[in-house]
């Protein structure tokens, strides 16, 4: 592994696909900042990175919160006097039945899942020279319905359409801003509460025949974050084994 003079934030990046996205930059050579919201959690993983022969910091953030942003930020500035990549990865599906959704649980998913875009966005775009890089985690539930998750779909159909705008007012700065579309990806959070047969009836939904892996995420992300996407901006890419197909 060649080290690059590189320094990527990764959001949410405790567990799941976003640990498998820090570890994946983190094994193609980047100095990694591990962001999630507690603490602890953060240098645990931080320290799993290190081991990987790069250099990490951890640093606590709940990217719904404009001061915590504004820390997250500074910190990886004082700490590596850059910031080339973010990858907005943070984000939440509780589910619950639109007639039963209430106003708060409306506000919390959009200001984590969209509102946070916005905030780290802003914040990270000041300190990003040319050929800086944003690749936000959407959700193929930007593109198709999901019972129980109306909020969870407006957010990622959010960050699809805050993609492309920003993508236009980047350019000029040549910052490229991108978007990837998961589809079922075993995670803590989404396979975690999964029973076998809710497993096995959404495998049968996926036409390449399983759930995917974080680091079928982490490799997009890699690719996005690369120079070899330089000329790619606005963009959603869909990474789901062919789920919405049909
Ligand atoms: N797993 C899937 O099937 C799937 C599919 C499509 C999209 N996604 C998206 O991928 C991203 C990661 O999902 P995952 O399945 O790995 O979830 P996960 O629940 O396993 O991990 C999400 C992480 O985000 C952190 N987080 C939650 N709220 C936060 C906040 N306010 N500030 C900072 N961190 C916060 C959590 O602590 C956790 O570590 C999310 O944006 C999710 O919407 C997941």
């Amino acid at each position: 592994m060649q080290l690059q003079n590189k320094v990527a934030i990764v959001t949410g990046a405790k567990q799941g696909i976003g640990f498998g996205i820090a570890s994946a930059l983190a094994k193609e050579g980047y100095q990694i900042v591990v962001s999630d919201l507690k603490q602890a959690d953060c240098e645990t993983a931080a320290a799993a990175i290190t081991k990987l022969g790069v250099k990490t910091l951890a640093v606590a953030c709940d990217v719904s919160k404009k001061n915590e942003v504004g820390n997250l930020i500074s910190q990886t500035i004082k700490e590596f006097g850059q910031l080339d990549i973010l990858v907005n990865n943070a984000g939440i599906y509780p589910y619950v039945s639109f007639l039963d959704m209430t106003e708060t649980d409306w506000d919390k998913v959009m200001a984590v899942n969209l509102k946070s875009v916005f905030l780290c966005s802003k914040a990270a775009v000041k300190e990003m020279k040319a050929g800086g890089k944003i690749v936000n985690i959407s959700s193929i539930a930007s593109f198709i319905g999901f019972e129980g998750l109306a909020h969870y779909c407006a957010s990622k159909g959010g960050i699809n359409s805050l993609t492309r705008a920003l993508a236009l007012e980047l350019a000029n700065k040549k910052i490229n801003i991108n978007s990837i579309a998961p589809g079922a990806i075993e995670t803590p959070g989404a396979s975690g509460g999964m029973t076998e047969e809710t497993k096995k009836e959404t495998i049968a939904l996926i036409p390449w025949g399983r759930l995917g892996t974080p680091d079928d995420i982490a490799q997009s992300v890699v690719f996005l974050a690369s120079n070899k996407a330089d000329y790619i901006t606005g963009q959603v890419l869909v990474v789901d084994g062919g789920w919405t197909l049909r």
